[in-house]
């Protein structure tokens, strides 16, 4: 069933637990993280980063393949299909082509500006029954070939973005940064808990990847309910194909080579499904 991010995750904000978005490349990924969130019986919400759009060919085929997986699969679990770090424009076609939920990320902007752009999508999306998540301050590292340096949100930005704009959740910026880390990761766990206690709205943390079991159970004590992951997906599945395409010189057949991630990505999905205390 597609679903809106809302009753998952306020769900997740009240009970203190987190709802995993997995981001998606291609129709395999897609079927693994379906399969494995439907054995699990877990809620799960697919990122689509624009970059990631372009390369699957755009808004309607991901819809189609997403909604078709759901069927074909028997899927029953409450699954978000959602736009990762959109810009106004990625955000309304996506909408369009039935995008249950965006994320835009007009954080690069002055805070003025960021609340004006997100503001103008919160307006085209719920009456959509689109829910819509929004950052502020800036989220550090290297994700689809764009780079940004990390600056951490005040409890200021995220009230005055939250009033602002009428968004259904937050992320703020507070230490965590895409892709691996370069020594221990350093998050404002005060702030956070802070942040969440004065909102009425779910917190979201991207950059999960590559952050210690102890400091993602630490982020869900101190009110994060989504958590991003890309990454360990990425890098684990590109361990298994890489040591087929090593031992087995003679394979060719791509549902082969392709397929040889899958153990390796349903099992970056298990372990984090459990660490996050995912229900429905
Ligand atoms: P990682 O690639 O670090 O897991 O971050 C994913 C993310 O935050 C997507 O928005």
């Amino acid at each position: 069933m597609l679903v809106n991010f809302k009753e998952m995750l306020n769900k997740a904000k009240k009970e203190h637990f987190a709802v995993p978005h997995f981001n998606i490349n291609n129709l395999e990924w897609t079927k693994y993280i379906l399969e494995e969130c439907q054995k699990l019986d877990v809620p799960v919400i697919l990122g689509v980063s624009d970059g990631a759009a372009i390369y699957m060919g755009g808004y309607d085929a991901i819809y189609g393949m997403v909604t078709g997986l759901i069927k074909d699969l028997n899927i029953t679990i409450p699954v978000c299909l959602h736009v990762d770090h959109g810009c106004s424009e990625t955000c309304k076609k996506a909408i369009d082509a039935g995008f249950t939920s965006v994320m835009i990320d007009a954080s690069k902007y002055e805070l003025d500006e960021n609340i004006r752009i997100t503001k103008e999508i919160v307006d085209y999306a719920h009456p959509k029954g689109v829910s819509v998540e929004a950052e502020v301050g800036h989220i550090g590292g290297t994700e689809d070939n764009i780079t940004s340096t990390e600056t951490n949100a005040t409890l200021e930005e995220c009230i005055k973005l939250v009033e602002g704009t009428k968004i259904d959740a937050i992320a703020p910026a507070l230490g965590s940064v895409h892709g691996f880390y370069k020594g221990e990761p350093n998050l404002d766990f005060e702030r956070m808990k802070l942040i969440n206690e004065t909102l009425d709205i779910p917190l979201v943390l991207h950059g999960g990847s590559g952050i210690p079991d102890s400091q993602i159970r630490k982020a869900i004590e101190c009110g994060t309910s989504k958590i991003n992951v890309n990454t360990e997906l990425q890098f684990a599945w590109s361990q298994d194909v890489r040591e087929k395409l090593t031992d087995d010189f003679d394979v060719y057949d791509p549902r082969k080579i392709i397929g040889s991630g899958e153990e390796a990505l349903k099992g970056v999905i298990d372990h984090k499904v459990t660490l996050f205390g995912t229900k429905r």
